[in-house]
């Protein structure tokens, strides 16, 4: 009984929060520039109801009743229970007035961040910045943390990471991946230019929804839209949302957004509709939902087999540009390592570079060890060091990303963790699916879904990261495996011998 006046109040929660982010879908799609106003206002009321329902005295009794009693739970009721009094808790450390400073905050760093890259002037952003910096570290402390502050902040979007674990996965990117980086720059050079000839839009459009469909993303739950920035969100495992961005004179912006927003949508898609609003209905992490998405935006969609499935159908829609380039030609040009200065536009080897410098830069801003207002210098210095490049503004350097004006500081790791994860899986699903990437090539994408579906997609939260990779591939994170399929694949690419 006491599991099902639960259950019903964590239903009634997503109702609510479904509801938030299919407001927030809008806004990013359809939503005319008018209505912004009053949406915000919207989205502010049902988001405080929502807390109210969550925090509610008496809904952490029950919690805590329930709590007290395992032996009445089953294995997966125990978990749920233990995951929810785990966010309750969290929940209620902060005060409605620290809730309210960092909203308040957040808009003001936010608007000065956009003025400030708009331009290219750190200065003016530099002290709202300063601010933000001291309330996440006065969150961190309101949080609580065993060794590292910065490991608070992690925790709200990886559960579990830490910096300890963290500083010996990035120790290694940075000793093995940047010495291969090296020796792909010092090889001979592919070819890309002729993906920035003139493809129109409609064909691209059309070409995406036939690459989502061969995925099997489910149309009659789910849709594909247009926005700025390419994203994923559910208002349910019946009802999961993409949308892409196309740009006329770059190929690679549609194709590989809409691959990797497919894989987010998948795992949306997977998630087991009986756990709706539960722990076990929801995704593990970011790092885990990251590891979708790049699986099949990188070890399928950047592939071989992907491309010969694939290309005669993009050379019929494109034959103007694209039929004197073999299938070869273009897996070479998908795949062109070069370090650059935007991180969306990085390619998969490089990228990572990208996140160990903002990693560096949050820990030592959470440490006390660096100030906002020596931040341009430090970032620029960084970018020498690891990429060789030299930053020529603060709007394409220090100023390009929006995650510290939001306040997000420990959601970067995720993103290299969700392609270390990705490698790993796939490690695994090339020996437990016979022939994986003939299947491939044969446009068969079912087989690798299923064993998604089977082994991630189902269990929801039931396990934690750690507990789910142990259990998936039989060991924890291990860089290793990134390394691998990077050597593997980029040694062919580039020519390179390696030992
Ligand atoms: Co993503």
């Amino acid at each position: 009984m006491k599991y099902e006046a639960y259950k019903s109040r964590l239903t009634t929660i997503a109702d609510i929060g479904y509801s938030i982010a299919m407001l927030g879908w809008d806004q990013e799609t359809y939503m005319p520039e008018k209505g912004a106003g009053f949406r915000a206002q919207q989205i502010a009321t049902l988001s405080g109801i929502v807390h109210e329902k969550f925090t509610d005295k008496e809904f952490g009794k029950l919690l805590k009743k329930l709590d007290d009693s395992p032996k009445k739970l089953s294995e997966k009721q125990r978990r749920n229970v233990t995951q929810t009094l785990k966010d309750y808790k969290r929940q209620k450390k902060y005060t409605r007035e620290f809730v309210e400073l960092l909203s308040k905050t957040t808009s003001e760093c936010f608007q000065s961040w956009q003025k400030a890259r708009h331009e290219n002037s750190f200065k003016q952003y530099a002290p709202h910045l300063t601010k933000m910096i001291a309330l996440k570290r006065k969150e961190a402390d309101i949080l609580g943390y065993k060794k590292h502050p910065y490991d608070a902040l992690l925790d709200q979007y990886e559960p579990g990471a830490r910096v300890a674990d963290l500083d010996v996965l990035f120790k290694d990117v940075r000793s093995q991946l940047v010495g291969f980086v090296k020796k792909i720059a010092a090889a001979k050079q592919n070819e890309d230019k002729f993906m920035y000839l003139h493809y129109p839009k409609d064909k691209q459009w059309n070409f995406g929804i036939e690459l989502l469909e061969q995925m099997h993303y489910d149309f009659k739950a789910g849709r594909q839209d247009i926005s700025a920035h390419p994203f994923t969100t559910s208002f349910s495992s019946k009802d999961v949302r993409v949308t892409t961005r196309i740009a006329e004179d770059n190929l690679k912006s549609m194709i590989w957004s809409c691959i990797h927003e497919g894989g987010h949508g998948l795992y949306e898609q997977g998630l087991p509709e009986s756990e709706y609003g539960l722990p076990s209905g929801e995704a593990i992490s970011l790092g885990i939902h990251e590891s979708q998405s790049r699986l099949w935006e990188n070890m399928v969609g950047r592939g071989l087999p992907y491309w010969k499935a694939n290309y005669k159908k993009l050379q019929k829609y494109y034959p103007g540009n694209l039929n004197k380039v073999t299938v070869e030609q273009f897996y070479k040009a998908v795949n062109i390592v070069t370090p650059s200065l935007i991180r969306t536009e990085a390619d998969e080897l490089t990228y990572h570079f990208h996140i160990l410098i903002r990693y560096e830069i949050e820990k030592a801003l959470m440490e006390g060890k660096l100030e906002v207002k020596d931040l341009p210098e430090y970032w620029n210095a960084k970018y020498k060091e690891y990429l060789g490049i030299k930053v020529p503004s603060d709007a394409k350097g220090v100023l390009q990303d929006i995650h510290w004006s939001h306040g997000s500081l420990g959601y970067f790791p995720t993103y290299s963790l969700g392609s270390f994860y990705a490698a790993q899986f796939y490690a695994t699903a090339k020996k437990e699916i016979k022939g994986l990437e003939d299947k491939i090539e044969s446009g068969n994408m079912l087989p690798l879904l299923e064993w998604l579906r089977e082994k991630i997609h189902r269990h929801g939260k039931y396990y934690s990261a750690e507990e789910l990779c142990k259990k998936v591939t039989g060991e924890k994170l291990n860089f290793n495996h990134f390394m691998n399929y990077a050597k593997d694949k980029y040694s062919t690419l580039y020519n390179i011998k390696t030992l």
